[in-house]
C-alpha cells in the first residue's frame, strides 16, 4: 500500500542536497533492510511534498507506514453474506462523535458491512473461531483474557447461562476491524443473535441491544451506546444516550451517496475516548462548550437531511470536523482523505467514529466515483456505498 497522496508535480524542483545518502541512512537506521526499497520513494516523495526535510519527520512517517495495514474492503460486501449466519450491521457516525459519550446528540447510519456469526455445538469448551483474522481460540472461563472479544465473548455465555455448554461459534466479518465502523459493537451483536438462534433463546431485540452494550462497556471501558444501537436494530437515527436511550429515526426523501476512505491505522477506540475523558478533566467548561457546539450541529443536521439539503449537511460534518480537530483525534490520514474529498467535489468530509487512524466519510451526490478514484491513487481502500 503506498503512503504518497498525490504524485509530486512536475514544476516542483528537488534540489540536489535534498537526500544526501547520510541523512537517507539515519532516517531509515531502525527499519529492516528488505523493507526500506518499498517505501524509501514514497518517504522522499512525501517529505519533498511538505517541503520540510527533517529527519524527526521522516521517522513520523515511516512509522505510520509500518502501523498501516492491508484492509479487505471488496466494493460489495453483502454480495458475500453466508447464507443461513446471523448478522448485524456497522455503521457510519455522520456528526457527533466523542461528544455523544457526554450526553449530546449524534447522527448515524447503518452501511452496507456486516458481521455474521454461527453456534454449532461441541463436546469440549468453547471456541472461537474467525478464519479471515487468524483467530482460532479456547475461550476458558473466567481466565485473564488477552483481547477484549474473549472477555466480552465470556461475560455474554455467563449472561445467557450457557457458560456450561460446549460450542464452536464461527464468525466471519465483513467489517474491518478497528475502522470506526463499528466493528467490535456489530461483532457483539452477531454473536449473541446466533446464540439466541442455536440455544433458542427467544431474545427480544431490546435484551440483544442491552446485552451487546454490557460488551461495549467491557471492551472501550466508556461507551455512548450508539454502536450497538446501530449493529442491533439497522436503523439510521438522531441519537442521545440514556437509559433507554433516545432514538429518532431520520427519515430522507432518497438515499445519499457517500465514500468512506479507510486509512488502514487500527484505531483503538478505548484509547481515544480516554484521551478525551482527560482533555475534558483538566478543561471541563472549555471541553463542554465544544460538546454542546457538536450537539447544536447534529440537530441542525436532522433538519438538514429532512429538507433533503445535502450541502447543508455537508457544511455542518466540515464544521464538526474542525470541532473534533479541536478535541484532538483527527490524524493525518485522516486529513489527507478529508482534503482529497473536498478538492474532488464531495459536499461535507470528516472523520466517523473514534478517529486517530479508522475511517472518514464524504457526503458525494454526483462526486462518488470520482473521489473513491482519487483515494484509491493516494494508496487508501475506499468504499462507495449509499445511506438510507
Ligand atoms: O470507533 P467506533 O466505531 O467504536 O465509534 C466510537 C464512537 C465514539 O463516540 C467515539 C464512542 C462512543 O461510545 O460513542
Amino acid at each position: 500500500m503506498k503512503y504518497v497522496t498525490k504524485p509530486v508535480a512536475p514544476t516542483v524542483p528537488i534540489p540536489e542536497e535534498v537526500v544526501p545518502t547520510p541523512v537517507t541512512c539515519k532516517m531509515f537506521e531502525d527499519i529492516p533492510t528488505e523493507y526500506i526499497p518499498s517505501i524509501f520513494d514514497d518517504v522522499v516523495e512525501l517529505l519533498v511534498e511538505e517541503g520540510d526535510i527533517k529527519i524527526w519527520r521522516a521517522q513520523e512517517i515511516i512509522k505510520t507506514m509500518q502501523q498501516r495495514k492491508e484492509i479487505a474492503v471488496p466494493e460489495d460486501e453483502m454480495a458475500e453474506l453466508k447464507p443461513g449466519f446471523p448478522c448485524s450491521y456497522g455503521k457510519v457516525i455522520l456528526l457527533g462523535e466523542h461528544a455523544v459519550v457526554y450526553g449530546t446528540q449524534a447522527v448515524a447510519a447503518p452501511i452496507n458491512l456486516a458481521m455474521q456469526a454461527k453456534v454449532w455445538s461441541n463436546a469440549n469448551g468453547v471456541h472461537l473461531i474467525i478464519p479471515r483474522w487468524g483467530v482460532e481460540e479456547k475461550i476458558q472461563r473466567g481466565a485473564d483474557h488477552k483481547y477484549s472479544i474473549y472477555k466480552s465473548l465470556d461475560m455474554i455465555l455467563e449472561k445467557l447461562n450457557l457458560r456450561d455448554q460446549g460450542m464452536k461459534i464461527e464468525v466471519v466479518p465483513h467489517i474491518p476491524r478497528a475502522m470506526g465502523l463499528g466493528g467490535s459493537a456489530a461483532l457483539a451483536v452477531a454473536i449473541i443473535r446466533a446464540l439466541d438462534e442455536h440455544f433458542e433463546l427467544k431474545l427480544g431485540e431490546d435484551e440483544i441491544n442491552k446485552l451487546a452494550f454490557e460488551s461495549e462497556l467491557l471492551v472501550h471501558g466508556s461507551a455512548s451506546g450508539i454502536d450497538n444501537t446501530l449493529a442491533t436494530y439497522g436503523k439510521f437515527i438522531l441519537y442521545k444516550k440514556g437509559d433507554p436511550p433516545f432514538m429518532q429515526e431520520v427519515t430522507i426523501k432518497d438515499r445519499i451517496p457517500i465514500v468512506i476512505g479507510i486509512t488502514g491505522v487500527e484505531s483503538l477506540t478505548a484509547k481515544m475516548v480516554s484521551g478525551v475523558r482527560k482533555a475534558w478533566e483538566k478543561n471541563k467548561s472549555l471541553y463542554e462548550r465544544i460538546f454542546s457546539e457538536i450537539d447544536e450541529l447534529s440537530g441542525q443536521a436532522v433538519k438538514a437531511l429532512e429538507k433533503n439539503d445535502l450541502q447543508q449537511l455537508g457544511e455542518l460534518m466540515n464544521v464538526n470536523q474542525g470541532l473534533l480537530n479541536a478535541l484532538q483525534v483527527s490524524s493525518q490520514d485522516l486529513e489527507v482523505l478529508i482534503d482529497i474529498a473536498r478538492r474532488n467535489g464531495a459536499l461535507g468530509a470528516k472523520l466517523t467514529g473514534a478517529g486517530g487512524g479508522g475511517a472518514m466519510v464524504a457526503i458525494c451526490p454526483d462526486c462518488a466515483d470520482r473521489v473513491a478514484l482519487a483515494m484509491r491513487k493516494a494508496g487508501y481502500k475506499a468504499m462507495v456505498t449509499e445511506i438510507g
